[in-house]
């Protein structure tokens, strides 16, 4: 992986601000660089902050949102438009009133599609599309965001919770974290990105962020095993840095 950067801010508020300044600056570089960007969004709650304050941000309108493809990181297999969906979540917070092109917006699917209930379908769904992106490889990714968990997963890849790394996209089943049917991105896809992102606030994740910062193994902290080729940027608020060394 390439270089990493721990940036610690003061508050949640504060994090989501300057989160959501640096996308827009990321985008921006992107597209000066070759017309257009993509980016790979998250779920959780620190996201949603985040895409409010890029919602809010003045200089989101020097980004051309119709040449910004946008990939989700994970998903919980719900129906479409179920409020538990990542990207339900990010619709109402963000995209609903960015000016995207409906093409370049590549939702999971949901457990209500063309694969019904079968979410290894759905992933491998979502693995073809990946493919027919990026001519036969993955795409290029310039940011993935995550969050993290309090047990130091990323995306829906959880500790002792081993995926089939020969996938680019995996169905999980029995997350511990509820709803229990998901569909990821696996480690090695999310580390083809130029940048990975874990951006992560509150006390209840400082043991987390202190376990994936130490060393510790990829089972045990897939949050650790993350990386950007170019860089990966830990974003945190004071609380969330609270456990680093
Ligand atoms: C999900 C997310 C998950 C999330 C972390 C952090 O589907 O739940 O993609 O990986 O990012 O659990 O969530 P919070 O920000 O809500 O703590």
């Amino acid at each position: 992986g390439g270089a990493t950067t721990v940036v610690v801010h003061p508050d949640a508020a504060t994090l989501a601000e300057a989160a959501a300044a640096r996308l827009v600056v990321a985008l921006l570089d992107a597209q000066a660089a070759r017309g257009e960007a993509a980016l790979v969004l998250t779920g959780g709650s620190v996201a949603a902050h985040v895409y409010g304050a890029l919602a809010r941000h003045r200089a989101r309108t020097a980004v051309d949102w119709s040449r910004v493809d946008l990939w989700w990181g994970d998903e919980r297999f719900l129906p479409a438009g179920h409020p538990d969906r990542n990207e339900t979540q990010a619709r109402a917070a963000l995209l609903d009133g960015l000016p995207l092109d409906p093409g370049r917006v590549h939702a999971m699917p949901a457990s209500d599609g063309p694969d019904g209930e079968d979410p290894e379908a759905a992933a491998a769904r979502y693995a073809a599309a990946l493919a027919a992106a990026g001519g036969g490889r993955l795409p290029r990714f310039d940011v993935v965001l995550l969050g993290i968990g309090p047990d130091a997963h990323v995306a829906s890849v959880f500790p002792d919770h081993p995926l089939d790394a020969g996938l680019t996209v995996s169905a999980v089943r029995d997350s511990p974290k509820p709803p229990p049917t998901r569909i990821t991105l696996t480690l090695p896809t999310l580390n083809t990105a130029d940048e990975v992102w874990l951006i992560v606030a509150g006390r209840e994740k400082a043991g987390a962020v202190g376990l994936a910062r130490s060393g510790a193994s990829a089972a045990k902290a897939p949050a650790g095993a993350v990386h950007g080729r170019v860089r990966t940027r830990w974003l945190l608020d004071r609380d969330a840095a609270a456990e680093l060394r």
